[in-house]
């Protein structure tokens, strides 16, 4: 069913101008209960997410737009104003050029949305507008009707006729202008935003819809993203089912069949080419009401997050799954590509609105945002520039990219990376995970990140102050129109003995149980507060395949040990029972233990850059009760 709430707060999140412009969900969604606040109405407050937020933005409005641009006006055949190309993956000759551009415009949109910066509102409007000459001048420079790209449409004919060679994966480049399209469309209302997604929809129709089911499945044989996830999503905007059956086209056999009977044969695929299908499958679910697809998608998160993904929420070595539960047996320099992660998240949102009766959903969620993403991005740059892997070698270190892009974080102009492009949306979208509601109007508060909701339909703000993970209390003050309503704030499955007060005072009758919602049904009124304590304790996290190798952990955050600038040749083995607190609660979460005989100091592993770290460890011995 279609909320009003989230109609309502859709039309609020923009100035009038642009307002009318934002469009409505035209057809219902099948079995989704809970929605995402507009990110309008989220704010970050000071903190080390608010860090990232701001580290990404200086960049976005840094980076020169015109140079952007030079991929799609040179194969448009227009001029490209004087601006010098890109280097790495979008230098002229780099075959899927112009792939990167779509997440900047969906990251400026984020921007906006936030933060009202009308220098980034004008950057995500100018790159539309300059997409819109480029797509209008295909006769001249000889494309099909709606053709959008930076690279030219031959290579569509070649992928076609199996003559593509030079490693092009032409739909993967495609469908990230759409969702960036997309994003500048619904986030701000851009109108020749959607005229020009739906010039590029038109052309993916008329490409695919001549191709037998053969010729299609042969097709997808190469990378091609979330091309059924931005078509089904374009069918839920304007309601034309033209949009869905070209989405459909995109449906992976190979892939789809074997999750829809829950069997995994991930094994020698490549990770990130999977998951935005995946993502495409719930997207189907909810337009189709097809339950095949909503297994599909299921059975695709609890195989990766149970059998493929490392303690820090990450998946995938040499950008590649492998054979289930072989953690152990590939702890590389390679490990754990960052665009996986963005689009395991994205899944996992998409779920979570189906299902939000488990935390299981966001469980992971902030295993994964706390642990790969938040530390994916190298906190000494003002640029927020990221890293491609997160190694888990023993001695690894952040900042290792591809050979290609110098093996190190990303740059200014020389990168360009699939993990650049997904690093930096995901670095302004940290808000937009934190609060939902649900049909009926109840509050769910599912990541503990300092920030404070705009709650307009209830006329109600709350304001999350905490420095979790470092303090395991979260205080949540409500304040405005006062009402009766309901909270559910998630108990994570790694807590115990988690309590509730309200104003003070214990929150009797409230059942607080690790791995569910706690409910909070009362009258509220201004300035009550709610403080939730998640108590954290050390805990292992055991490699799938071999019980006697593990990473540590302190409630949410994994935590490494930090070996300076030496090379480590071995995986350490760690005492666990010498693990001691050396902070004594105080000012963040150190720790000391002896690993191979040597004192080492352990830290959260979203702080270790720098410097070369260990995450897993050999075992012996017992971990203390009380640090
Ligand atoms: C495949 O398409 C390319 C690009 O249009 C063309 O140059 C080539 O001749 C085609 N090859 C075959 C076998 O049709
Ligand atoms: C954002 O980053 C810039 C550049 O490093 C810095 O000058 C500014 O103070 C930062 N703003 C906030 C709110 O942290
Ligand atoms: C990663 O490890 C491989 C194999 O040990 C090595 O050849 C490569 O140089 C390493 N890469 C980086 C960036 O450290
Ligand atoms: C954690 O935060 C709570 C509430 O803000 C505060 O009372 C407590 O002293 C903090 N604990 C530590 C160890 O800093």
């Amino acid at each position: 069913m279609v909320s009003k709430l989230l109609l309502a707060s859709f039309m609020l999140a923009v100035p009038q101008a642009l307002a009318q412009d934002i469009p409505p969900i035209a057809v219902p969604e099948t079995g989704v209960s809970v929605h995402p606040f507009d990110m309008s109405h989220v704010s970050l407050t000071p903190s080390r997410w608010a860090d990232n937020q701001n580290r990404t933005l200086n960049y976005l409005k840094f980076i020169d737009v015109d140079r952007l641009l030079y991929n799609f006006r040179a194969t448009h055949k227009l001029s490209t104003k004087g601006a010098k190309a890109n280097g790495g993956w979008d230098a002229p000759n780099f075959p899927f050029r112009s792939h990167a551009q779509g997440h900047y415009l969906t990251a400026w949109t984020h921007c906006y949305a936030t933060l009202r910066d009308s220098e980034c509102l004008n950057r995500a409007t100018y790159l539309v507008a300059e997409l819109a000459k480029c797509q209008a001048n295909n006769k001249a420079a000889g494309f099909g009707t709606g053709y959008l790209s930076g690279f030219p449409e031959s290579e569509f004919d070649k992928l076609e006729n199996g003559t593509l060679t030079n490693g092009n994966v032409p739909y993967y480049a495609v469908h990230k202008t759409m969702a960036g399209l997309l994003d500048a469309w619904r986030i701000i209302g851009d109108k020749k935003a959607m005229d020009v997604l739906l010039g590029m929809a038109g052309w993916v129709d008329s490409r695919t819809g001549k191709l037998s089911t053969t010729q299609m499945q042969k097709l997808m044989q190469t990378e091609f993203g979330g091309m059924n996830d931005i078509l089904a999503n374009i069918y839920q905007l304007t309601n034309d089912k033209r949009w869905l059956t070209t989405a459909q086209r995109f449906d992976h056999a190979a892939v789809f069949d074997p999750l829809a009977a829950k069997q995994d044969k991930l094994d020698g695929l490549h990770a990130n080419t999977q998951v935005p299908k995946w993502i495409g499958a719930v997207r189907e679910y909810k337009a189709t009401s097809n339950k095949r697809y909503l297994d599909i998608a299921r059975n695709a998160w609890d195989i990766t997050v149970n059998s493929h993904s490392y303690a820090i929420g990450g998946n995938s070595q040499a950008e590649h799954f492998h054979a289930p539960n072989k953690i152990s047996t590939y702890l590389t320099n390679d490990t754990a590509e960052q665009c996986n992660t963005y689009n395991m998240l994205k899944l996992t949102r998409d779920l979570f609105v189906l299902d939000p009766s488990t935390t299981s959903y966001f469980d992971f969620y902030e295993r994964a945002l706390i642990n790969h993403i938040l530390g994916g991005q190298n906190h000494a740059s003002d640029h927020g520039h990221v890293t491609y892997f997160t190694p888990l070698n023993p001695g690894g270190k952040r900042g290792v990219g591809p050979a290609w892009g110098g093996g190190t974080w990303s740059t200014d102009y020389e990168s360009f990376w699939c993990c650049q492009g997904t690093g930096v949306e995901s670095n302004t979208k940290l808000m937009d995970s934190i609060y939902w509601f649900d049909d009926t109007s109840a509050l769910y508060i599912n990541l503990f990140t300092p920030s404070t909701l705009d709650w307009k339909d209830r006329g109600v703000k709350i304001t999350q102050a905490t420095e979790y993970p470092v303090n395991d209390t979260t205080t949540l003050t409500v304040t405005g129109k006062s009402g009766e309503w309901t909270m559910r704030i998630r108990i994570p499955s790694w807590t115990s003995g988690a309590t509730l007060r309200i104003n003070g005072k214990n929150a009797d009758g409230v059942e607080v149980k690790p791995g569910t919602y706690a409910s909070l049904t009362r009258s509220w009124k201004s300035g009550d507060t709610v403080a939730v304590q998640l108590p954290m304790k050390l805990r292992t996290v055991t490699a799938n395949d071999n019980p006697s190798i593990a990473a540590l952990a302190f409630g949410p955050a994994i935590l490494s040990g930090n070996y300076g600038s030496s090379s480590l040749s071995k995986m350490p083995t760690i005492k666990l029972d010498s693990v001691k607190r050396k902070d004594s609660g105080k000012g963040g979460l150190v720790f000391e233990a002896i690993a191979d005989g040597k004192t080492v100091e352990l830290g959260p592993f979203y702080e270790a850059q720098g410097f070369a770290y260990n995450v897993y460890w050999g075992v012996s011995g017992q971990l203390p009760v009380v640090v």
